[in-house]
């Protein structure tokens, strides 16, 4: 998707003209005045949220189709439904077959959101909208799908007008690191293995990026037992994938760590087939990383120069059932010298997070770290889809992440971490046990309590995002599959350090 920001004469001409139009109130300036009152006086016209009307060849507009997209009450009107009715009208749009279209921002549409945010979040949902993950066959669509759009406010004065094209630019590339996850975490287990995540991660490389990948002898010097542990039965090649986004005059490192599970049938501890597919999905956190990544390397975050260097690590790794496979009953040794007894080999994220997040620790030092996840089914139990759970050692880091997750509308819930919790996964036969009793009943914070041992007193934040990462209810901009949840929240977040 291609986003122009253009005068609003210009986005008034065209093969398909969108305005979006607040309650009973569809008006996009002179231009387009005339066709606007003619689809209004066929009585078609409708403006409650998300509906979409297209008026062909209005008398006197340079349009040849007009389509309107309802905000419904402006009092109602925020970034998220921005980003929805932004998607509604690249969709219909595409639906149309056309290559390009135009969209037209009334002032009166964004005047609840701040122009900068409306902008972002406009094109926030032309991209994610447009995303469609391209599934290999033997003869490709090869429709048209509105893949370009002009985009222009309406009757903003110049100074807002200016920070409506910025949250433009900014909102696409956040975007466009999200759908680069997305686009990543859709593909299946055989095409994206740790390997060619690793291969994606170094394509990234350059400017102010530098990306390394450690394979698994290097991991074994690090002693990385119980990332290794994971990996033993896969012939697929654990990496180690590790991001430095490193800004003149910044002091000090933000760790941010992914699960990277390219499948996780659950290993010897073995998952029920149904949906078992679905276990593509967890390198999801891993996805998150990526995405930010991308976006850090694309300019995503405008003229903001951030103060920290950004440092990402993403444990790479397949969990399968083999003759070599780990048993439950195993002892590990983490490389920080935890020894860890597998009572469950399907509870492997928290074994590859431990090593990456003793990683982190060892050679960055950071100041603060978070760790995203596929962790647990109980967080999807616990919160369903449309959030994810965190949970932490640092409250104040923990406030600061829930605060972008509601900037960029992908909100997070915290659930506690207690003492009690962090009792349950010890154990009589090494430090930790990588699972609490089914008794306890609590899943999520178990996952949570056994990552608190190795982040230690870091203040560190862990999102559980098995929720979110897919299988929500479809928002306009997420149509099914991945959704690349977490690279906006984590792009908003990085703002604030
Ligand atoms: N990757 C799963 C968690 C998951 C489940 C993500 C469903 C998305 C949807 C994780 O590795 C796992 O298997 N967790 C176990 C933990 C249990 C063995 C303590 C779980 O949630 O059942
Ligand atoms: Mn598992
Ligand atoms: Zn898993």
């Amino acid at each position: 998707m291609k986003i122009r920001h253009v005068s609003t004469a210009a986005a008034s001409r065209g093969d398909a003209v969108y305005v979006l139009a607040p309650d009973g109130r569809a008006d996009a300036g002179d231009a387009l005045k005339k066709a606007l009152q003619q689809a209004k006086a066929t009585g078609d016209l409708k403006t409650s949220f998300r509906a979409v009307r297209l008026f062909h060849q209005p008398k006197g507009s340079a349009a040849k189709r007009l389509g309107v997209v309802g905000l419904g009450k402006v009092a109602n009107i925020n970034t998220e439904r921005l980003r929805r009715v932004a998607a509604i009208a690249q969709g219909s749009a595409a639906s149309r077959e056309s290559a390009s279209f135009s969209l037209l921002v009334p002032a009166n549409a964004i005047r609840k959101a701040k122009p900068f945010a409306a902008g972002q979040a406009i094109a926030e949902g032309l991209v994610l909208g447009a995303y469609r993950y391209d599934a290999p066959r033997k003869e490709k669509p090869k429709k048209a799908h509105a893949l370009q759009a002009q985009v222009a406010a309406v009757g903003l004065s110049s100074k807002d007008e200016a920070a409506f094209a910025r949250g433009l630019t900014v909102g696409a590339k956040s975007a466009e690191g999200a759908v680069f996850a997305r686009d990543l975490e859709n593909q299946p287990a055989n095409i994206l293995t740790p390997t060619t995540m690793a291969r994606a991660a170094k394509k990234l490389t350059g400017g102010r990026m530098t990306v390394k990948v450690l394979d698994e002898k290097a991991m074994q010097k690090l002693k990385m037992g119980a990332l290794l542990g994971v990996s033993r039965g896969s012939v697929e090649p654990a990496k180690l994938i590790v991001f430095e986004y490193k800004t003149p005059g910044a002091k000090g490192n933000v760790c941010v760590v992914g699960k990277g599970l390219t499948f996780d049938s659950g290993g010897i501890s073995i998952k029920p087939a149904g949906r078992m597919d679905e276990m593509r999905y967890d390198m999801c956190g891993a996805g998150a990383v990526m995405g930010l990544f991308h976006a850090l390397k694309n300019g995503a975050l405008g003229s903001y120069k951030p103060k920290r260097n950004i440092i990402g690590i993403i444990a790479a790794a397949e969990n399968m059932p083999d003759a070599d496979a780990q048993r439950p009953g195993d002892v590990v040794t983490a490389m920080d010298g935890h020894t860890i007894e597998v009572l469950n080999t399907d509870a492997e994220g928290r074994l590859v997070l431990a090593d990456a997040i003793s990683y982190a620790k060892k050679f960055y030092k950071p100041e603060k770290m978070c760790d995203l996840a596929t962790l647990t089914g109980a967080v999807v139990v616990a919160l369903g889809h449309e959030m994810s759970g965190i949970m932490g050692s640092d409250q104040k880091l923990i406030d600061a992440l829930i605060d972008a997750g509601d900037v960029a509308d992908e909100p997070l819930w915290q659930l506690p971490l207690w003492q009690c919790h962090k009792d349950q996964v010890k154990s009589k036969f090494a430090d930790l046990a990588n699972i609490n009793s089914p008794a306890h009943g609590n899943g999520s914070t178990a996952g949570g309590a056994f990552l608190s041992y190795f982040a230690g007193d870091t203040p560190w934040a862990h999102l559980d995002i098995a929720g979110a990462a897919y299988g929500g209810l479809t928002k306009d901009y997420y149509k099914g599959g991945a959704t690349g949840t977490a690279v906006r929240t984590l792009l908003h977040w990085i703002r604030t350090l």
